[in-house]
């Protein structure tokens, strides 16, 4: 089963996630030192103080990723370390250290892909509203020209956020991510002000031409077909309120310019939107050059009108585990087919455009036997099929450009902390010792034969 010539096969990390060195070379607090501190918000109180200590390993882990052929690299730019503050000046060593980061990349001839925004936002502008206020988006575009003017000449990928869904509802909704609100009506300023930010930071960039010659701009969401648990009326509108929620309220406005209907009334009781400006839709929906998609899951789900912590509350739903269908440690469904759907549906309703895969990947409790290997088979198992969805979608007529497996290592999965482990590289976090896991070497294989086998 082959992938076109130049597919792109990659990793993807986050900064706040794999880096570490929280009080280096000037970086200022973000919203994930402060939630990460608070006691109760993160599993056995981990924070991302030390992580994976990327910011003193880059080496290291650019030549793990050379040693299995990865030819693309998918990381975040944290906005503390260039703006300690979250406005004024740049902080130069700031800059230096994703210049290094990048130039190790084109060294070993790996193709950086980087998100200017996943989740790290300065402590200073939640200080003063975050995500729910106007304020933001606008300070968002001028992090976004400091970077782009910095690395627009040796980065050809860019994507503006990542997962603005998660941002607005896990992070202002339900409050189990920072900075965390637990405010329906919060959650969609936020939404709003994120997709602002994400046009505005567009504008941004698209004013500066073409420095690399053919840089592309994109936005990451994350995305997932929503099915009701009984063939009923009332589950079917569940599972419509939920589409809304998840999905349209951001794949509308980007590409087609609107809200939908729907989901504006739905929320009416919570917003009467009045953030939204004249002129906004248009700058949230300036033409993107791909579409990035985070696929973990599908959403099965049913009608509850009672308030419950469910993310899916407010939309009065809640998430069903289908029965017989296996899981992964985070308790999410493996249902590879669903990518073959969001694909084909992208493909249907939306857009045309080239479309990556910017994660995709499942936590496994992961453990290194006596001797010393990772023996990681389910993972396998899971990359490959969904590799073989994300095939089945390009077979009927997507056009599919690049994967990117989550994630390079383990690393601090945000209120989960350090007990869930995605990489493909084990991270024995005592020593920081890497140890590649059964699943690298297969991935290394993939790429070299540019498919699977079979
Ligand atoms: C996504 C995030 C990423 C990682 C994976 C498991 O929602 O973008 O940082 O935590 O989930």
């Amino acid at each position: 089963m082959n992938f076109p010539e130049d597919f792109l096969w990659g990793t993807a990390t986050a900064s706040y996630q794999v880096e570490g060195a929280v009080n280096e070379d000037g970086r200022g607090p973000a919203i994930w030192d402060t939630f990460s501190h608070a006691p109760g918000k993160v599993y056995r109180g981990d924070t991302g103080d030390l992580a994976c200590d990327q910011y003193h390993r880059l080496e290291e882990d650019l030549d793990l990723m050379a040693e299995f052929g990865i030819r693309a690299y998918r990381f975040s730019v944290a906005w503390p370390r260039i703006q300690p503050e979250g406005s004024g000046p740049a902080n130069q060593r700031g800059l230096d250290y994703y210049r290094r980061l990048v130039e190790g990349l084109h060294e070993r001839w790996i193709e950086p892909m980087l998100t200017l925004y996943h989740w790290d936002l300065p402590q200073a502008l939640e200080d003063r509203g975050g995500w729910t206020s106007r304020e933001t988006s606008e300070r968002f575009a001028e992090y976004t020209d400091i970077v782009y003017d910095s690395l627009a000449d040796s980065v050809r990928f860019w994507i503006t956020l990542n997962e603005p869904w998660v941002s607005s509802w896990l992070g202002y909704g339900v409050g189990v991510h920072a900075p965390g609100h637990r405010s329906t009506s919060k959650a969609l300023a936020a939404a709003h002000h994120l997709l602002l930010g994400h046009g505005l930071a567009m504008q941004e960039m698209r004013s500066r031409g073409n420095p690399g010659g053919d840089n592309q701009l994109g936005i990451t969401l994350n995305l997932s077909p929503v099915r009701p648990s009984r063939d009923r009326e009332a589950d079917r509108e569940a599972a419509r309120r939920v589409d809304g929620q998840a999905n349209r309220l951001y794949l509308d406005p980007i590409l087609r310019g609107s809200y939908p209907q729907d989901v504006l009334d739905h929320y009416s009781s919570k917003s009467d939107f009045s953030f939204v400006r004249d002129g906004d839709l248009e700058i949230i929906s300036v033409p993107i050059d791909f579409l990035g998609v985070n696929y973990y899951m599908r959403h099965m789900v049913r009608e509850d009108a009672a308030e419950t912590d469910d993310v899916f509350s407010s939309a009065r739903a809640r998430v069903v585990i289908p029965h017989g269908v296996q899981k992964t440690a985070m308790g999410w469904p493996t249902e590879p087919e669903g990518l073959t759907e969001l694909l084909l549906r992208l493909d249907r309703e939306y857009t045309k455009l080239p479309i990556y895969i910017t994660e995709n990947g499942c936590a496994l409790n992961d453990y290194a036997d006596p001797e010393g290997c990772v023996n990681d088979e389910e993972r396998i198992a899971y990359l490959d099929a969904h590799l073989r969805a994300a095939h089945e979608a390009m077979a009927g007529g997507v056009d599919l450009r690049g994967y990117f497996a989550w994630s390079l290592l383990d690393n601090f999965e945000w209120a989960e902390g350090y007990s869930k482990r995605f990489g493909i590289v084990y991270v024995d976090y005592p020593t920081q010792r890497r140890v590649p896991k059964t699943s690298a070497r297969w991935y290394a294989d993939v790429i070299g034969r540019n498919g699977l086998k079979g």
